[in-house]
């Protein structure tokens, strides 16, 4: 599959029926698998045999959508896990412990800014949250013989600010950083960030991996181009008492990273992702090309509509031709910059959410991604458990609404968008 092209792979990596097997990957309902032979599992346990044995650490149709990340983002192997949140979380646990710490960018989705500096810091892991505008040659004054790794989205949420990828994927890598790179808004058919330089790649699958609404997922996969053996991975590299004393870097090679997060991590902590969830989430991504090139005309078209209201004071698109991103867009998202616009509604808060009660036909709903119009009040909404204060250093305005723009007919979405910025009160 790897030489096919994404439009391809979409619909076909990842399953490969033999004869007489269903056509479409079934759903393997089964916590557990069935051995002849005890030394058959004791290897499985050992990690020295490859195979299922409790649907917690992994499951054949898991594995599907598994294969199929790693085909499309261009990796060496990748994890299902249940949400996004998971896939981030696991990214940074199987590399940070507690004393260490890690760098991100300040445009963060505020799930995982709390994440990072709440429920990580009570783990003794600390998040230094540099601004999105930093140079990337100005990352090295904030590393320590304690940092990890480099965290940042591809496109920000909400801001869609495009992430220079090769640059901070160079900064991170002087410093001996892995670069992690959370490509859940572009998806792999806007861009590809191994291709670029990141190390591994995360996603929340819920978004436009599984595009209709109906799952929760979360993927993680691992380029296998990341040199473990620099000195600063121990964690990878010296034995894992819980595995017989096995060094990851010397038994799995360059899956060593995916292998830890699945075999420890995974094991440890169960964020499993659901036969069920991961059968939805492949059925749509079997169509994200089609729709991730519908959202992203729609979403152009939609932007410079918006920028022609009296009632917007600004619109943040990077493939409008006056957005300060759009050289970054052309580079890394040439096919397009995916469905989310943010823009702010002339009269601040109170003119926001009188726009967000008058749409009839887009919906208010707590999620991007969806097939369907979806807009949302970032200030008091995902971004409310973060203060004033760093809801400006993460970009978030108290007049900004978040769209994202489905697949329907531009014309009805631009239609009610503009009934409800006439909206009065
Ligand atoms: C960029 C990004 N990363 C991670 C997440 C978390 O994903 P999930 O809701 O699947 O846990 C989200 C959710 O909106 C997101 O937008």
């Amino acid at each position: 599959m790897k030489n096919y092209s994404v439009e391809t792979q979409c619909v076909q990596a990842g399953y490969e029926p033999k004869s007489g097997e269903p056509r479409v990957a079934p759903i393997v309902q089964s916590t557990t698998y069935k051995y002849d032979d005890a030394d058959q599992v004791a290897a499985l346990f050992d990690l020295s045999a490859v195979g299922h044995m409790y649907s917690r650490i992994s499951n054949p149709t898991v594995e599907v959508l598994e294969k199929k990340l790693t085909v499309l983002e261009g990796g060496v192997g990748a994890l299902g896990v249940a949400s996004g949140q998971s896939a981030n979380f696991f990214a940074i646990f199987t590399l940070c412990s507690a004393g260490d710490n890690f760098i991100c960018l300040s445009n963060l989705y505020g799930g995982t800014h709390t994440l990072f500096t709440s429920t990580l810091k009570r783990m003794g892991i600390e998040a230094t949250i540099l601004p999105c505008t930093i140079e990337p040659k100005e990352i090295a004054k904030h590393v320590n013989s304690k940092t990890k790794l480099l965290f940042a989205e591809t496109l920000g949420n909400p801001g869609v600010e495009v992430l220079d990828i090769e640059a901070f994927a160079k900064a991170a890598h002087d410093n001996k950083l892995a670069f992690v790179v959370d490509n859940t808004f572009a998806t792999p058919y806007l861009c590809r960030p191994i291709e670029h330089g990141a190390d591994i790649v995360t996603h929340s699958a819920t978004k436009y991996l599984d595009g209709h609404a109906t799952s929760l997922g979360g993927v993680i996969v691992d380029s296998g181009n990341f040199d473990w053996n620099n000195g600063n991975f121990d964690c990878l590299t010296q034995p894992d008492l819980a595995y017989h004393g096995l060094s990851y870097t010397e038994t799995f090679g360059n899956q060593a990273f995916i292998v830890k997060a699945r075999a420890s991590l995974l094991r440890d902590l169960g964020s499993t992702m659901s036969p069920n969830n991961a059968f939805l989430i492949n059925l749509g991504t079997e169509t994200l090309a089609l729709r991730m090139q519908r959202h992203s005309d729609n979403a152009l078209e939609v932007a410079k509509f918006l920028q022609s209201l009296d009632e917007v004071a600004w619109v943040n698109y990077p493939k409008l031709e006056d957005s300060k991103d759009y050289k970054l867009a052309e580079k890394y998202l040439p096919k397009g910059a995916s469905g989310v616009i943010s823009f702010g509604v002339k009269g601040g808060v109170d003119k926001a959410k009188l726009f967000i009660n008058s749409v009839k036909l887009a919906s208010l709903v707590v999620h991007v991604g969806d097939l369907r119009t979806h807009v949302l009040h970032p200030a008091s909404m995902t971004h409310r458990q973060l203060s004033e204060e760093q809801q400006i250093k993460a970009g978030i305005a108290p007049e900004m609404i978040r769209l994202s723009v489905g697949i329907e007919n531009p014309k009805d979405i631009c239609d009610d968008l503009y009934q409800a910025l006439k909206a009065q009160a």
